[in-house]
């Protein structure tokens, strides 16, 4: 692993600039000053409290914490239910007219939904699934646009104990596939389709080629949204508005086990394979619950848009969880950011009023490009946090941020965490933390992190980069990879014996603020996503003009990461424009558009060491248009200068 941090912390740190807290968020903020301490001093404790202050519980724990390393249980022997805590107390409290989504269609069209309407349709998708025979403990696949239905059939699983495994809608019918087989699901729920950017994604197409190959699966029930002609498989396939609709709104959650499983979610690691997340009840709601709270500073009318994808673990913690344990009012909107007109974020939140906006880097690089002018439309003066995340966040985008969205007003909040980390664990509190753009700050309360050298000694503050960890359990943190204890052990806890391996370069200023500075693995973030080189470069090799492919990140202005493949091809293919771009629809067909190449490069060799491994460093030094670096381990060091020559002509071919 190496760590090319220099010249980024560099430029980081010569940001002075500091924006203290407004003096009305900090007087009136959920996080007052002594948090810091308050969870220093005992940190079970700080989580207990927070527990017991958050969630209500069929039985409390006999233990907060049972910590075996890497194997943590909280609250332990406690009992609660996800989809209780979510939704029913709310409606026993007198909220069963609060909103809990301002739903919004890409085309237009719009749903309210309140605690009570989602009361009853999650009590309705539930009794659905059981009368399919879905038990407890039994896996659910969910793979859905960004519509109601999608948090109601996870709060449906929620409520009867069935672990969800939420595919993005954006992934192809291969990567639903393996999921499906990989958690063994016994049932699937899916759309018809759904909107983005004026097309309807063929989700039930994608999804009868996985089912077709996943024979676990034994129902699936669609949702109609789209109206589009689907085939509908006899005796598997359901209608969602005949058979869910026909259930009975009663149902009675089931008290679940604190460890009981409550979903499992995939992700790209260093491999071509992706890991099952396992996320549980009790630590994960009680994790997502508090940092929903005090890190947006939320408050009982507050307007809340997380305007992610529920596919991945920001939209499972932060628009479902998250906002719903706290009987938030969020905006749930289905389609692209940027449809039909660069300002339609801007007009859901003057329409909506809405408080806080939580996205990602590169939606914010993206809008910026296109202006000022588009955000200047609308009044967005009901703002007053704004959250950011998936990716470090430069500068110049933080500022822009600030000044044309929040309006000057309104603190950022950086927030580092994973999906294994399943909660927010490097973050600003806007009323207490004086923000430096570019820097996710401090640990939250109660959160043990700290910046090692390559041989796990601390790099003191102030002393130059190193590798994230994270030195104690957290409540929300994985329980482990699902079926696969021995990745569990090797990913996270055997490079730094007793500390969680983040996988991400960071370094600590003089003033203990965490600059975080992209992966030191082999995962690439395009646009937010998380992408193993090694599965595009499996994609590729799929194809069979490859013989072999590799893969490296390189940086993007408006991405973050964008990727690109070298290839070589098998000696009797010609390289030409058009088997590049066949090769680019390859990988979007094999994994999802999201893990399309933005580049592939034709070459006769590919840097190696005379063991035959490929220097990826090298080959992300020519991407990058860096020099060199060190190439005497090379086998042959002609190789990177030939495709250095050739990247800088093909290059200017390829990219617009
Ligand atoms: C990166 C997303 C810098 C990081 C919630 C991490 C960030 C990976 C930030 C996890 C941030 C996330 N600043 N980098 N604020 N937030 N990352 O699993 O590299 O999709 O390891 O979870 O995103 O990606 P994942």
């Amino acid at each position: 692993m190496s760590l090319n941090v220099q010249p980024e912390i560099e430029a980081l740190l010569s940001e002075r600039r500091e924006f203290p807290p407004p003096a009305e968020i900090a007087r009136n903020a959920n996080a007052q000053a002594d948090i810091y301490a308050r969870a220093e001093r005992d940190f079970e404790g700080f989580w207990a409290e927070e527990a017991e202050q958050r969630l209500d519980w069929y039985r409390k724990w006999d233990q907060v914490l049972e910590w075996d390393l890497p194997y943590a249980k909280w609250f332990v022997g406690g009992r609660l239910n996800v989809a209780y805590n979510c939704v029913d107390r709310h409606v026993e409290r007198g909220l069963g007219s609060k909103v809990a989504y301002h739903w919004e269609g890409e085309p237009g069209d719009t749903r309210t939904i309140t605690y009570a309407d989602l009361q009853r349709e999650v009590n309705k998708c539930a009794n659905a699934l059981q009368a399919l025979g879905v038990k407890t403990g039994d896996r659910v696949g969910i793979y859905m646009p960004m519509i109601p239905e999608l948090p109601i059939a996870m709060l449906a699983c929620a409520k009867i104990g069935a672990p969800h495994v939420v595919v993005f809608g954006g992934f192809s019918s291969d990567a639903l596939q393996g999921r499906m087989i990989d958690s063994e699901a016994v049932a699937l729920i899916t759309a018809d389709g759904g909107w983005r950017n004026g097309k309807v994604l063929d989700l039930k197409g994608a999804a009868d080629v996985a089912v077709a190959n996943a024979p676990t699966i034994k129902n699936v029930l669609v949702v109609r949204r789209t109206g589009h002609d689907v085939s509908m498989t006899p005796g598997r396939d359901h209608w969602w508005h005949d058979f869910v609709e026909r259930q009975s709104e009663q149902c009675d959650p089931v008290p679940l086990d604190s460890e009981h499983l409550l979903y499992l979610l995939h992700t790209s690691g260093t491999t071509a394979k992706p890991k099952g997340v396992m996320h549980t009840t009790g630590g994960y709601l009680v994790g997502i619950a508090s940092t929903h709270h005090y890190i947006f500073d939320i408050k009982p009318d507050s307007v809340y848009w997380c305007a992610a994808d529920i596919g991945w673990v920001t939209g499972h913690s932060y628009i479902v969880y998250g906002p719903l344990a706290n009987a938030t009012t969020s905006i749930l909107y289905e389609g692209a950011p940027q449809y039909p007109a660069p300002d339609r974020w801007w007009s859901i939140i003057e329409k909506y009023k809405v408080n806080v906006l939580y996205c990602a880097p590169t939606a914010i690089r993206a809008f910026m490009k296109q202006g000022e002018e588009w955000p200047a439309k609308h009044d967005m003066s009901s703002l007053r946090v704004l959250g950011t995340v998936g990716e470090p966040i430069n500068p110049e985008a933080w500022l822009w941020y600030h000044k044309y969205i929040g309006g000057g007003r309104c603190p950022v909040v950086d927030t580092w965490w994973q999906t294994e980390t399943g909660m927010i664990l490097i973050t600003p509190l806007p009323g207490i933390t004086t923000l430096r753009p570019g820097s996710a700050t401090r640990p939250f309360p109660g959160v043990g992190a700290k910046v090692v050298d390559a041989d796990g000694k601390d790099v003191p503050d102030g002393q130059g980069g190193g590798y994230l960890v994270l030195t104690r359990p957290w409540p929300a943190m994985l329980r482990g990879i699902y079926k696969d204890p021995d990745r569990y052990v090797n990913t996270y806890w055997s490079r730094f014996p007793g500390y969680y391996f983040a996988g991400d370069g960071c370094k600590v200023d003089a003033d203990g603020y965490f600059w975080l500075l992209g992966r030191v693995d082999d995962v690439m973030k395009v646009s937010g996503h998380r992408i193993s080189t090694i599965e595009v470069e499996s994609a590729l090799v799929d194809h069979p003009a490859v013989a072999e492919a590799a893969v490296v990140g390189r940086s993007d202005p408006i991405t973050g990461e964008a990727i690109f493949a070298f290839v070589i091809l098998k000696a009797s293919v010609e390289p030409s424009d058009t088997l590049a771009a066949e090769l680019r629809e390859h990988v979007a067909r094999k994994i999802g558009a999201i893990a399309r190449p933005k580049m592939v490069m034709f070459t006769p060799e590919l840097p190696k060491t005379r063991s035959g491994k490929i220097m990826r460093r090298l080959l992300r030094d020519i991407a990058e248009h860096r020099p060199l670096g060190d190439v005497t381990t090379l086998a042959d060091s002609g190789i990177v200068e030939t495709i250095r020559d050739k990247a800088q002509s093909s290059e200017a071919e390829q990219l617009i």
